[in-house]
């Protein structure tokens, strides 16, 4: 007989962007005439950058002629691309990490999902709540949860993110092995600065514990305090995975593409104390589950590093950010106490409903679609998240039926 993994059983019933979109296509059977504004999903609307295009192009044509045709790529991912990654993203903003300890992917989501299965069952993790969903979600297939009791996994140590904490959560009051950060945060907004970064590292550093941080939204950072890397702060290297994602920087959710930073220096360890390097374990892991991205991609990737690419990657994330602006001030004149959207994508909003009720209110009475903040986890009950990932002028649409629906 063929059992299944009843870790699975433990999940919620449906991811929650799938839930979403169920209820949202409901909605629109019921009402055909809506014109329904989507700011659920962190999805990009305007098309990728023209220099993607061209490399993309070219590498077609290099795949179409004998002479220039690749297969299998390396297992890392092409030097080339990995060579620029170190150099701009890294080395440029003084932090070392060298090209051979860059892992490029077909996503972040994929590369924070599969990351904990280097690790033992029994790990204790800590995840920020509310957070990506991912992290949790992963850690209950592989059995590390414990059952769900009160909406609450009994073995995951949570790590509250409020608004009285700045939705900065605080260290753990118990030695955990595993923890998940997320900055520029998804859904919040909010960022972490270097001193407060350092306690997480010190705290990995004294109880050998690891950080998997997700730097998914780095470079809508606008102000010049925040870091855009771990590896900024000093002793990162030892004790923290960085994960990176060309989706929202450069148009990708589509073409999919990221990477994730192991570096050399990174080890756990074994029952018996034996110290083990995560980048060898992540290279064995990729070269038997993986089997790269494609050429015609990592091309496109690459060419965002050009003069020209960090122009038209800036313009995008600018027009964002002009969203998120105005997203921010309209929900503020509707009356919404909001937080984020500085140096993220994303609003957060505090309603005085329950989030799922809210998401009905805003659907039904306006047509727009966002995320209930309560599907991030417990404390996102009572919140919101607006994306801005949209045209400017179905923004503006959206937050003139918001303001006039006068929900407050
Ligand atoms: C989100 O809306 O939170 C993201 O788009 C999800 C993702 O990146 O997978």
């Amino acid at each position: 007989m063929a059992f299944v993994n009843e870790n699975f059983l433990k999940l919620q019933k449906s991811y929650l962007f799938v839930e979403i979109a169920k209820r949202v296509e409901e909605f629109q059977k019921e009402n055909p005439d809506t014109e329904i504004i989507r700011m659920g999903i962190g999805d990009v609307t305007l098309p990728l950058p023209q220099v993607c295009i061209h490399a993309m192009k070219k590498a077609v044509e290099e795949m179409g002629d004998p002479s220039t045709f690749r297969g299998y790529g390396p297992e890392q991912g092409y030097e080339f691309l990995r060579e620029k990654i170190a150099k701009y993203d890294f080395n440029d903003r003084g932090v070392d990490i060298s090209k051979d300890e860059i892992f490029v992917s077909d996503g972040a989501k994929c590369d924070t999902g599969n990351f904990q299965e280097l690790f033992s069952n029994d790990a204790k993790v800590a995840i920020p709540d509310p957070v990506y969903p991912v992290y949790l979600d992963t850690n209950v297939m592989a059995g590390r949860s414990g059952d769900l009791v009160d909406g609450r996994y009994s073995n995951i140590k949570y790590l509250d993110c409020t608004y009285e904490n700045n939705f900065i959560p605080d260290l753990p009051d118990e030695k955990v092995d595993l923890i998940y950060l997320c900055f520029p945060n998804n859904p919040t907004g909010a960022t972490i600065t270097k001193e407060e970064l350092k306690k997480w590292i010190d705290y990995a550093r004294e109880n050998k514990a690891i950080i998997l941080y997700d730097a998914a939204y780095e470079a809508f950072i606008t102000d010049p305090n925040i870091p855009h890397s771990i590896y900024e702060v000093e002793g990162a290297k030892e004790v923290a995975v960085e994960f990176r994602s060309f989706s929202k920087t450069a148009g990708f959710t589509g073409v999919r593409c990221a990477y994730t930073v192991v570096p050399k220096k990174c080890f756990a360890y074994t029952k018996d104390g034996e110290k083990v390097s995560l980048h060898e374990l992540w290279l064995r892991r990729q070269s038997t589950k993986f089997n790269g991205v494609s050429y015609i991609v990592q091309r496109g990737a690459e060419a965002i590093y050009s003069e020209e690419g960090k122009r038209q990657v800036k313009e995008l994330v600018d027009y964002y950010l002009e969203n998120a602006k105005n997203i921010k001030s309209a929900m503020k004149e509707a009356g919404f106490i909001c937080v984020g959207g500085d140096n993220s994508p994303y609003v957060w909003v505090k309603g005085e409903m329950n989030s799922w009720d809210l998401f009905d209110l805003i659907l039904k009475k306006c047509g727009v679609v966002c995320t209930p903040g309560a599907g991030f986890g417990r404390c996102g009950e009572g919140y919101i998240r607006l994306s801005a990932f949209n045209f400017k002028e179905n923004v503006k649409k959206a937050m003139d039926r918001i303001k006039n629906a006068k929900l407050k």
